[in-house]
C-alpha cells in the first residue's frame, strides 16, 4: 500500500467518511479484470485531483490497449461460458438488487468520494447521484425477468417466435459530470439483459466507479462480468471503440468524441449508442413563476442544462435582473461544506474552456449582468455564476455547449418565434417551457425537437423514462424499457409443425 501523498490532508479537507479516506489511501488504484484488481500492464498511473484545491487525491492505473485486450479476453470468456447470460433471470435480479443495496449502504462514503473527485456540492451527491445510481440498479433488476419475445401469426404450419438475446461484450465509456450515476445507467441495463461489461470511467473522476467495482465483487457477481478500465480517452477509450471483439459501445460525452467512436466502430460494425451534449432552450413566458435552478446542477456541467434562456420581450429586463440577483446568492466553496451551493468545475481544462466562453461572450457584445469571471478563491477551478443578457441565438455562446454556470438570456416575441429559435440549434437533448397556460405548454412541447421536454420544472429524470437526443445530441435511448432495446438483439425462430 503506497503512502498517501504529502498533500493528502489538504486534498481531502472537509471529508468526514473514514471509509472514503481509507479507500483513497490504498493508492495506486488498480484495474478490475476478471474479478481481480491488477495494475496496468505498462505500470503507468495518473493522478486524480480534487478540483476544489487542485491537490492529488489518489493515483490510478493508466489502462491502455494492452489492458483493454486483456479485459476483452476475459469478458468474452465470461460471456461465452454462459455463467451470466444463461443464469436464471431471477438470479440476475438478485445480483442487481444486491448491488443497489450495497450502494445505499455505502452512500455516505460514495457521496464524499464523488464530491472530492468531481467538485459537485455534497448535497447533490447525497440527494441525486448516489440514490439515483441505486435506483437505476433496482429498476433494471426488475427487468431481468421481463424481457419478452413474441409469437407471430405466421403460416398455420409454422410456429414462429422471437427471442431477445444479449448483444454480448459491451464497451461503456462514460464522462465525469455524473460519474457513479453514468456507470449505473450503463452497467445496470447491460447486466439485466445478460451482457458483460467493460466500463471506462472518465480520467477526471475514476474513484466512485472503482469503489463500485469493489461493491460489485462483494455482491458475488461472477468474475469477468464487469471489468473497470481506468485511463485516458486516446488509449483506453479508443482501444474500446476500435476493438474487433467488442459487440457494442455505449458512450456519453462530447460530440467530437462521439463522432470518433462512430468511425472507429465501423471496423467490426459494432452497435453504437451515443448520448452527446446539448444547448437546451429554457423558455420563460411572463405568466411563469420564477424558475429555480436555472444554473442546474453540477456547476452547469450537465448535458441537458437549460443554458439558452428564452425570455419573452415584455419581461426580459425584469427577469434577467432577478436571475442575476439569484445567481449572486449561490455560495461558492468547498463542495464538502453543506452550505456550498456551487463547487468548482471539474478540471483546469474545463475551467479554461469556460473562461474562454466568458471572454467570447463579451467580445460578441453580450453583457455579463453578474459573474463573467473566474471565482476569487485561492485555488480550485471556480467560476462565478454568470448571466449574459443581450444574447442573440446566432452568437457562439448561444450555439456551443459551454458546460459551466453560464446562462445566455435571449429575447423572443411570441410562441412561433420561440419555437423557431429554440429549434435553431445543432442539438436536441432537452427543452423546458414555463407558463401557467397548459395549452400553450403542451403545444410547444410537441413542436420542440428534443428528446426530453419539461413543463414548469427542469431536470427531472427518472430511470423509468427514456433519455436521449434528437439531432447531434446522439441516438439511442437510455433508461426505461428503451435501454433493453440497446442491450438485446432479436432472433426469430421458425419451427415447422407436423
Ligand atoms: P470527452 O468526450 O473527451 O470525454 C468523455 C469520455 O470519453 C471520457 O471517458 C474520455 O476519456 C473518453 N474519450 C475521450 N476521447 C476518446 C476517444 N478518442 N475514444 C474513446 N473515448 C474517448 O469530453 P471532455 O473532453 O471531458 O469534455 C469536453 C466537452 O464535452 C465538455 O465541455 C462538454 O461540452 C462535453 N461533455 C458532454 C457530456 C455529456 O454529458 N453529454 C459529458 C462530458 C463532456
Ligand atoms: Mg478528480
Amino acid at each position: 500500500m503506497a503512502a498517501a501523498t504529502p498533500s493528502f490532508e489538504s486534498a481531502t479537507r472537509g471529508a468526514k467518511s473514514s471509509a472514503a479516506l481509507e479507500f483513497l489511501k490504498s493508492s495506486p488504484k488498480k484495474l478490475l479484470i476478471n474479478g481481480k484488481w491488477v495494475p496496468s500492464k505498462s505500470g503507468k498511473t495518473f493522478e486524480t485531483l480534487n478540483p476544489a484545491n487542485e491537490q492529488v487525491l489518489a493515483l490510478v492505473a493508466e489502462g491502455d490497449k494492452a489492458d483493454v485486450d486483456e479485459a476483452v479476453k476475459h469478458a468474452r470468456k465470461a460471456y461465452e461460458d454462459g455463467k451470466w447470460a444463461n443464469l436464471s433471470p431471477h438470479a440476475r435480479t438478485r445480483f442487481l438488487l444486491k448491488i443497489a443495496d450495497l450502494i445505499e449502504q455505502h452512500a455516505e462514503e460514495l457521496a464524499e468520494l464523488e464530491s472530492l473527485d468531481n467538485g459537485k456540492p455534497i448535497f447533490e451527491s447525497k440527494n441525486i447521484d448516489i440514490p439515483g445510481a441505486a435506483e437505476t440498479f433496482r429498476y433494471y433488476a426488475g427487468f431481468a425477468t421481463k424481457i419478452y419475445g413474441e409469437t407471430n401469426p405466421s403460416e398455420p404450419t409454422m410456429f414462429n417466435y422471437t427471442l431477445r438475446e444479449p448483444v454480448g461484450v459491451c464497451g461503456q465509456i462514460i464522462p465525469w459530470n455524473f460519474p457513479l450515476l453514468m456507470a449505473a445507467w450503463k452497467i445496470a441495463p447491460a447486466l439485466a439483459c445478460g451482457n458483460v461489461s467493460i466500463l471506462k470511467p472518465a480520467e477526471q473522476t475514476p474513484l466512485t466507479a472503482l469503489r463500485l467495482g469493489e461493491l460489485i465483487l462483494e455482491s458475488g457477481l461472477p468474475p469477468g462480468v464487469v471489468q473497470i478500465i481506468t485511463g485516458f480517452g486516446p488509449g483506453a477509450g479508443s482501444a474500446i471503440a476500435e476493438h474487433p471483439d467488442i459487440d457494442k459501445v455505449a458512450f456519453t460525452g462530447s460530440g467530437e468524441v462521439g463522432k470518433l467512436i462512430l468511425k472507429a466502430s465501423a471496423g467490426n460494425l459494432k452497435r453504437v449508442s451515443l448520448e452527446l451534449g446539448g444547448k437546451s432552450p429554457n423558455i420563460i413566458f411572463p405568466d411563469a413563476d420564477m424558475p429555480q435552478a436555472v444554473f442546474g446542477l453540477n456547476q452547469g456541467q450537465v448535458c441537458c442544462a437549460g443554458s439558452r434562456v428564452f425570455v419573452q420581450e415584455g419581461v426580459y429586463d425584469q427577469f434577467t435582473e432577478s436571475l442575476s440577483k439569484m445567481a449572486q446568492t449561490l455560495t461558492l466553496g468547498n463542495p464538502l461544506d453543506p452550505n456550498t451551493k456551487m463547487g468548482p468545475l471539474v478540471s483546469k481544462e474545463q475551467h479554461d474552456r469556460v473562461k474562454g466562453y466568458l471572454k467570447t461572450g463579451k467580445e460578441e457584445g453580450a453583457k455579463a449582468m453578474t459573474g463573467g469571471e473566474a471565482g476569487k478563491q485561492e485555488s480550485g477551478y471556480f467560476i462565478q455564476p454568470t448571466v449574459f443578457s443581450g444574447v442573440n441565438n446566432q452568437m457562439k455562446i448561444a450555439r456551443e455547449e459551454i458546460f459551466g454556470p453560464v446562462a445566455s438570456a435571449i429575447k423572443f416575441k411570441d410562441e412561433n418565434d420561440v419555437v423557431v429559435q429554440g429549434n435553431d440549434t445543432d442539438y436536441g437533448l432537452a427543452a423546458a417551457v414555463w407558463t401557467k397556460d397548459i395549452n400553450r405548454a403542451l403545444g410547444i412541447a410537441r413542436k420542440l425537437k428534443a428528446g426530453t421536454v419539461w413543463i414548469n420544472t427542469y431536470g427531472q429524470i427518472d430511470p423509468m423514462s427514456p433519455f436521449g437526443g434528437y439531432k447531434q445530441s446522439g441516438f439511442g435511448r437510455e433508461l426505461g424499457r428503451y435501454a433493453i432495446d440497446l442491450y438485446t438483439q432479436i432472433k426469430s425462430v421458425y419451427a415447422k409443425i407436423g
